[in-house]
């Protein structure tokens, strides 16, 4: 009856303590791989790139093919999100991301859903095609940013340090309280989308949950992800979904509490023993390598997995990095921490 019988990642999302647990890896398609730097090089446009469906497939298979993880994730990005709402958004070689900026509810004029499907056909089209092509002990994450990291980027135009702009308007603007409203509006039907399409489990990426203070999380972090959490439970009872509410510290336990997860994603600040005992209880927990012990490699990159293992292993677990892997990892590092995480 359970599709995700033979898949140890969605075991794991389901509350399994699965041994050897399963293993993927954020951003584990992209720069460090030469396969990746090869197809990423014929194609000027960063989301055209994203929204032609034979690239974005076959970009998501290259990680799989060479260590074999226990889920693929779709090949997109979280500002394709803004984009299909009608603002210009490019990526510069060396700068990131380049957005016109919406600094007031007047500016909010020029964005909505009306053609937010027909945009975003191709990721669509991208996702069936992985469902029936990736082997079957591996389970598809669809992904949407989190509405607060999404809108950091709209208000700032650019990725930023402070996200003063944001976090400005943030504290004094119903504007800003439409925006939030129109992502998670966008956001939940994106990823429904995703799940009618064959995504078997859907993470949000919330970057920057933790640059703001208590209430202000509250506010804009737990809930527009509860009400997305809610809106996709309506249409797909079963799909798990995982919060990666980077930075959250102790509102680690809130979030959980607060926006009924499946799984939590951990950044590297959070003590392994300390998600086990506080986190484990409630859900899934997945992470938390820190990503530059990968690129260091060796021993110091072993002793990190190990110690993550020995603290995780108990509860259900699933073994990543506490953020994306970096464009300066050796390919083969990630062979040898994926041995690890095996048992070798
Ligand atoms: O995990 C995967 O393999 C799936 C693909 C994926 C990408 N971006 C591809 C990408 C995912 C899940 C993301 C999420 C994403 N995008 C986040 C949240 C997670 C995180 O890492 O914090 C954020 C904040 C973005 C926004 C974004 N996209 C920035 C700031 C940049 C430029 C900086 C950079 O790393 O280059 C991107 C570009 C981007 N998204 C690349 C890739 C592979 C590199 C673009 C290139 O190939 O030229």
């Amino acid at each position: 009856m359970n599709a995700g019988k033979n898949k140890t990642y969605l075991r794991a999302l389901a509350g399994e303590a699965v041994t050897p647990p399963p293993v993927w890896l954020m951003r584990q398609a992209g720069r460090y791989l030469p396969e990746y730097r090869e197809l990423r090089s014929g194609v000027k446009n960063f989301l055209d790139f994203c929204y032609t469906p034979d690239l974005a497939v076959e970009v998501t298979l290259q990680p799989l093919r060479r260590y074999g993880f226990d889920a693929a994730i779709l090949f997109s990005d979280i500002l394709v999100i803004p984009d299909a709402l009608g603002q210009k958004v490019a990526f510069r070689e060396g700068e990131g991301p380049v957005l016109t900026p919406i600094r007031s509810a007047d500016d909010l004029k020029g964005l909505g859903m009306d053609r937010l499907h027909d945009h975003l056909a191709p990721v669509y089209e991208t996702v069936s095609r992985l469902a029936s092509s990736i082997p079957e002990t591996t389970a598809l994450i669809g992904f949407a940013g989190a509405p607060w990291t999404v809108a950091t980027y709209m208000v700032e135009g650019r990725g930023s340090k402070d996200h003063a702009a944001a976090r400005t308007w943030a504290f004094d603007g119903d504007g800003f309280a439409d925006l939030i409203t129109l992502l998670t509006d966008a956001t939940a039907e994106y990823l429904i989308r995703q799940a009618d399409h064959g995504a078997e489990a859907l993470q949000l990426f919330d970057t920057w949950a933790g640059v703001l203070s208590p209430s202000q999380f509250g506010r804009w972090v737990i809930e527009p992800t509860a009400e997305i959490v809610a809106r996709i439970k309506a249409a797909h009872p079963d799909i798990p979904v995982v919060g990666f509410p980077r930075g959250a510290g102790i509102m680690y336990e809130t979030f959980v509490r607060e926006t009924g997860v499946d799984g939590v994603s951990i950044d590297n600040s959070v003590p392994p023993s300390w998600a086990a005992r506080v986190l484990q209880p409630m859900c899934t927990v997945q992470g938390n390598l820190d990503n530059m012990s990968v690129i260091a490699g060796g021993p110091a990159m072993e002793a990190e997995v190990r110690g993550i293992l020995a603290a995780l292993s108990g509860g259900p677990f699933i073994f990543n990095l506490g953020h994306g892997i970096l464009p300066e990892t050796p390919p083969q590092n990630v062979a040898r921490l994926v041995d690890i995480v095996r048992g070798a």
